[in-house]
């Protein structure tokens, strides 16, 4: 880096990062909450020589193209990157990177909460009390499954999903994962976790937890087919990408009763609007993908995707490189 390079960041994120970044780049950073218009973005980013984009940017050829060919390095600000076109970054010679490791245990503990949330009803409980429906100790008042004694099936045993079956261990659940690759025996007997296809997985598990990349291969992998496999009663819990999950299917089942209910903190599209079928359903808790979302973590993030920045200006290897 002879003159000092250029940098647009997409949003704000933790001054960990940006103050990293600021140190070696002249920094331009769109102030907004909301990602920048397209044509904002396309202005922005020409002439720079390093991208830090959000999982809600779509970065393709578009963006490529109008960064110039002085652009050197992506880094996002998540561990997924389906929002970017890494193949024609690879094709370019642009570093793409990501922040894996960082985020596991926090998300993880957020797809928890959704099951154990979902499971014992308590946004509906919640509700009760607020709009003053509560009379009496009631014996049938607001029940749900168990949560000890059951069995939770992991679709993805990456990170997050052998974080997922820590956490069921605690709770003394029966743990079935579905994979790509199969962990190692020394991994499964560490976490208590059997390996079955996920057929069997959804024919067996009383809560079906998602993390799935989103790739060709997992879009609409819970499609009405894999949801009547599921079994009567069950709760499918998303922290992945809201892609996985045929949501018209989702909302028939658990309108139906087939389900018992869903806990999503990722949605297609995002935002979710207010007016979505499946927020009328009360037995569906929605939240705003927060899964990474303490303010550890979210700092954790920051310094990783500056890590990747910079290493990208500079030319050398990404420490998370994609592509
Ligand atoms: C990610 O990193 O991909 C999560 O979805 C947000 O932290």
């Amino acid at each position: 880096m002879s003159e000092r390079a250029r940098v647009f960041v997409t949003r704000p994120i933790p001054e960990v990062g940006l103050s990293a970044v600021r140190e070696v780049a002249e920094v331009d950073v769109w102030p907004d909450d909301l990602p920048p218009p397209r044509e904002v973005l396309l202005e922005r980013v020409r002439g720079v020589d390093g991208l830090l984009s959000l999982l809600s940017d779509r970065i393709d050829s578009e963006v490529l193209d109008a960064a110039g060919s002085g652009l050197k390095v992506i880094a996002n600000y998540a561990v997924g990157y389906d929002n970017i076109d890494v193949a024609e970054c690879r094709a370019r010679g642009i570093a793409v990177g990501n922040t894996p490791g960082v985020l596991t245990e926090t998300t993880a503990d957020l797809a928890f909460a959704l099951l154990m949330a979902v499971a014992r009803r308590l946004p509906e409980g919640y509700d009760f009390v607020r709009d003053d429906r509560w009379q009496t100790w009631g014996p049938l008042l607001l029940l749900g499954p168990d949560i000890h004694g059951s069995t939770l099936g992991i679709v993805g045993f990456g990170r997050i999903g052998r974080e997922m079956a820590r956490r069921a261990q605690g709770f003394g659940m029966r743990t079935l994962y579905s994979s790509r690759t199969r962990a190692t025996p020394a991994v499964e007997t560490e976490l208590g976790a059997t390996f079955v296809e996920l057929d069997e997985l959804l024919a067996e598990s009383d809560f079906v937890s998602l993390h799935t990349a989103l790739t060709a291969d997992t879009r609409g992998l819970i499609d009405a087919r894999a949801i009547a496999r599921m079994k009567e009663g069950a709760v499918l819990i998303n922290t992945s990408r809201g892609a996985v999950v045929e949501q018209v299917a989702l909302a028939e089942a658990l309108r139906s009763g087939h389900l018992f209910g869903a806990g999503l903190d990722v949605t297609d599209p995002e935002p979710m609007r207010g007016d979505d079928p499946l927020l009328a359903l009360p037995n569906c808790l929605v939240v705003p993908h927060v899964g990474s979302g303490s303010v550890r973590t979210r700092d954790r993030m920051a310094e990783k995707t500056a890590a990747n920045l910079i290493a990208g200006l500079r030319g050398e290897p990404l420490p998370d490189p994609v592509a």
